[in-house]
């Protein structure tokens, strides 16, 4: 066997082109990462006593599709054959270089055999499912090009839209990037006694945005400055597809949205100003139906939304928007956006490629996503149900640290954005990470105003190494947020932005939600549309905002990562691990 830490170092030149940084100029965070190997581990095989309902096989491939005119895209893409199961277990969306839908029952076991055909490491992570930590597609399961990785386990989740994709450390964003992603949907009874709109009134719909060369190839090249604020493209694909377009009959729909960009936050709104009728999020369906004006959907969320079309005449269009919003981007670099100038500073410190489509197409900016067209008069429709399913909330009495929630402090910095002060490695689990196995957590998300540089505890801004010790019962709980004299407090802000913060293992409610500092004018634009009912496995949290979740930790001991959905950020170490135990 080789030596690990050898293997990954190489890996990790290799793989992330280091390039991009001089050597010299490399900060301590990244070298300490280069050194912070992953084990490399036989891949899981499969169990001769687990009897699955449904198998199939899974490969992570190249491929070649054609998705503008002209010349076919090179891409990585994931196909799948069903060994045995249900035939709709399996289901191509039509033209589309994304995996297939893969549809599963609450209580099947499923046996999943994965294959890497890649030219590089990967894994595939169930998002959103809850699963052993084994199956969980942790990157310390990576496997490389050649092997297969067998993933067995029983579907535990109530319905809900789920995403598979890859999770190796530092090139998941590129992997997603270059077409690695497919809807997961579980169906279960409580959901099929309400008749929802199936078959071809279910339409997944699949977020995402690109840029492209002039031989229509994807062009991924994060610079730093990227890597601060997530790759953005100036395309929108919906399904694969470029300027998307849905014909329908005049009556109602299920649309399953899924953000499976890698930074881009959409705002999502009907051209004509139709409400939005919401039935479900990231785990699944609402207690009842709720109408928004708009819904905000991060990278890694979800959305179950009622569209009825009834009544629209034969020939009659409705767009889908993304609607004008601020406050996800540092503010120097909004001001950029909005400028829209590439001289000066825009071409200097903020120019580049990525920062080029972030300008071509702001995030912010009001653009169309996919359009509705009414092509056939349907006689009749479902009725929207009243009430949709059953919700166990939790209360801060069910928790078992009232006091002392689990801190997920956000600190951002032009060359680190981190959660809880450290760069992400494997096995450095601290004292705060270690959750017993069947408690239900109290959990908040709050910014920092450190600029996050350091690696421990020694590099935080002092409001945070207060308010955590505090959380980790070092000192009095009483030290408030962003109040301390945080190293660079000032800088802290100026690079303050949005990230969706996304925990796997089981799905959390969101309890709270509160902003302070100077940007409440921008949160104006995005709180209508945030959805805190409902299951939540991500959840968006806004500059200056302070979310708290409360999160059942049952089932599976082991390690669970929570990380930023940004996957730049996710891949430049803004993720950490929880060991239940
Ligand atoms: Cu969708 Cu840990 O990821
Ligand atoms: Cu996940
Ligand atoms: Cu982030």
């Amino acid at each position: 066997m080789q030596d690990p830490v050898d293997r990954s170092r190489r890996r990790f030149i290799l793989q992330t082109g280091v390039g991009l940084f001089a050597a010299a100029s490399m900060p301590a965070w990244v070298r300490a990462m280069e050194m912070h190997g992953m084990p490399k581990l036989a891949p899981n095989r499969a169990s001769p006593d687990f009897k699955p309902d449904v198998e199939f096989e899974l490969v992570a491939g190249l491929g070649s599709v054609p998705i503008l005119p002209g010349s076919p895209t090179r891409v990585q893409h994931y196909t799948a054959k069903l060994i045995s199961g249900p035939k709709d277990t399996l289901t191509e969306m039509p033209s589309c270089h994304l995996g297939p839908i893969i549809r599963v029952q609450k209580g099947q076991k499923v046996r999943i055999h994965f294959r890497n055909e890649l030219m590089e490491p990967t894994i595939t992570h169930w998002h959103g499912l809850h699963v052993p930590a084994l199956m969980d597609g942790h990157p310390m399961y990576i496997i490389d090009p050649g092997e297969t990785f067998v993933y067995e386990f029983e579907v535990i989740n109530r319905a809900s839209l789920n995403i598979y994709h890859p999770h190796p450390h530092e090139i998941t964003a590129r992997q997603v990037y270059y077409g690695l992603a497919g809807g997961l949907i579980v169906n279960d009874e409580e959901e099929a006694k309400l008749e929802l709109p199936s078959g071809e009134y279910e339409i997944p719909i699949v977020l995402q945005d690109r840029r492209f060369n002039a031989q229509n190839q994807l062009i991924y090249g994060p610079h730093m400055h990227d890597r601060m604020m997530g790759f953005y493209g100036d395309r929108i694909l919906v399904n694969g597809r470029p300027n998307a377009e849905f014909d329908v009959a005049s009556r109602a729909y299920r649309l399953r949205f899924l953000n499976g960009s890698n930074a881009r936050i959409y705002k999502l709104g009907w051209s004509d100003g139709t409400p939005l009728t919401v039935i479900g999020v990231d785990g699944g369906l609402l207690e009842s139906p709720e109408t928004f004006p708009y819904v905000m959907l991060a990278p890694g969320e979800r959305l179950d939304v009622w569209a009825d079309f009834s009544g629209r005449p034969k020939g009659s269009e409705l767009t889908m928007r993304s609607l004008p919003f601020s406050g996800v981007l540092p503010m120097m670099a909004e001001h950029m956006t909005r400028r829209g100038g590439r001289g000066g500073m825009g071409g200097g410190m903020m120019g580049g490629m990525g920062m080029m489509g972030a300008m071509d197409l702001p995030v912010g900016s009001d653009y169309p996503l996919f359009k509705i067209r009414v092509t056939r008069e349907a006689g009749e429709s479902p009725v929207l149900p009243s009430r949709l399913s059953k919700i166990d909330r939790y209360t801060l009495s069910d928790v078992a640290n009232p006091n002392k929630p689990v801190p997920i402090a956000i600190s951002e910095s032009p060359m680190a954005m981190l959660l809880n002060g450290r760069p992400y490695a494997f096995n450095d689990i601290q004292p705060f990470e270690r959750i017993p196995i069947d408690t239900v957590q109290l959990l908040e998300i709050f910014h920092t105003r450190g600029h996050g540089m350091g690696h421990g505890m020694g590099g935080m801004g002092h409001g945070m190494r207060g308010r955590m010790m505090g959380m980790m019962g070092g000192g009095n709980d009483g030290e408030s947020r962003q109040d301390g004299q945080g190293m660079g407090g000032g800088m802290g802000m100026m690079f303050s932005m949005a990230h969706p913060i996304h925990l796997h293992g089981d799905q959390f409610q969101v309890i709270s939600r509160s902003v302070s500092g100077a940007r409440a004018d921008a949160y104006a634009t995005v709180k209508d549309g945030l959805i805190s009912s409902g299951l939540k496995d991500t959840v968006l949290v806004m500059p200056g905002e302070t979310v708290r979740l409360i999160k059942p930790f049952h089932h599976f001991k082991g390690v669970f990562m929570y990380h930023c959905h940004n996957l730049e950020h996710e891949d430049m170490g803004m993720m950490r691990d929880f060991l239940v135990e």
